[in-house]
């Protein structure tokens, strides 16, 4: 059988240490720990992996996509009029500057609570809803009709790709960046569909404890959304919105960015 000092090295202080006298000692007891030490090595082990499991859960629900395919609970929970209170589109419309002829694709239109007031102010523009949800996408196209906008469409995208059918001046994307999987491809391939001059507003909900917003470990920090849209070629320009629970942030395209 395999001495203790094999498995744990024990350092040789004179021709015998204290330690393996004590060992040499120990009788029975030795093997009554080298079983007590058997049995918790499988248990470190499964509590190391344990550990990564819970790591990469973690990083995973950060950008889980929850289905929004009820839409009726979910036209209750985005339309709730209590909303316009925190989330204040007039100023974000305002701020970001929509005139009547912007062409604008939302991505994660959802519902559409910002698609409908931005095809209300760009009247002679054209304002895209690109969702994911099939039933999403129905109710929008049937409220455009409803509501009389015949600027506004929504359109079936892809979760990689928002298949955007020109291009646009402005893409907007509220509450729905974490959503978005393999963003550094998603949002390099989202410049084809961007006019050179064109521009990306993301709003989304700051870190900490909201009364309103996903879980804290679901959202992203406003420098972690800059960080990452800044390798692939955004540039942060300047805005002055101010929302009691989200950011608000304005790229444009980084023309200097080497190909
Ligand atoms: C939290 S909701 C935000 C809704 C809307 N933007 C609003 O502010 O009311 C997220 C929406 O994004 C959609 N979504 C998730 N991943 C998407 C993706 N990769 N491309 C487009 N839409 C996506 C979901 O189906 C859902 O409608």
């Amino acid at each position: 059988m395999f001495s203790l000092p094999y498995i744990i090295p024990i350092p040789q202080f004179s021709a015998q240490s204290t330690i393996h006298r004590l060992w040499n000692k120990m009788g029975t007891m030795k093997i009554l720990i080298l079983l007590l030490l058997s049995a918790l090595l499988p248990v470190t082990e499964i509590t190391a992996q344990h550990l990564k499991q819970r790591r990469d859960l973690t990083e995973h629900e950060r950008t889980e996509h929850h289905r929004f395919d009820d839409v009726e609970k979910w036209a209750r929970v985005f339309e709730d009029t209590a909303r316009d209170e925190w989330q204040m589109p007039n100023e974000v419309i305002e701020t970001i500057g929509i005139a009547k002829g912007t062409v604008i694709a939302d991505i994660g239109s959802a519902t559409g609570y910002f698609p409908v007031r931005f095809a209300r102010v760009a009247t002679e523009g054209r304002v895209y809803g690109i969702d994911i949800e099939s039933n999403l996408v129905d109710y929008l196209n049937a409220r455009a009709a409803r509501e009389k906008l015949p600027n506004l469409k929504s359109i079936l995208g892809d979760p990689d790709d928002p298949k955007i059918p020109e291009r646009v001046d402005l893409v907007f994307i509220c509450d729905t960046y974490h959503h978005i999987h393999k963003r550094g491809k998603y949002f390099e391939n989202l410049k084809k569909y961007m006019q050179p001059e064109g521009r990306l507003v993301i709003v989304d909900f700051r870190k900490g404890d909201l009364p309103v917003g996903p879980k804290d470990e679901m959202k992203l920090a406003e420098e972690e959304v800059v960080r990452e849209l800044t390798v692939v070629g955004y540039q942060l320009q300047p805005n002055s919105a101010q929302l009691p629970y989200q950011y608000v942030l304005v790229f444009d395209l980084n023309v200097n960015q080497p190909e």
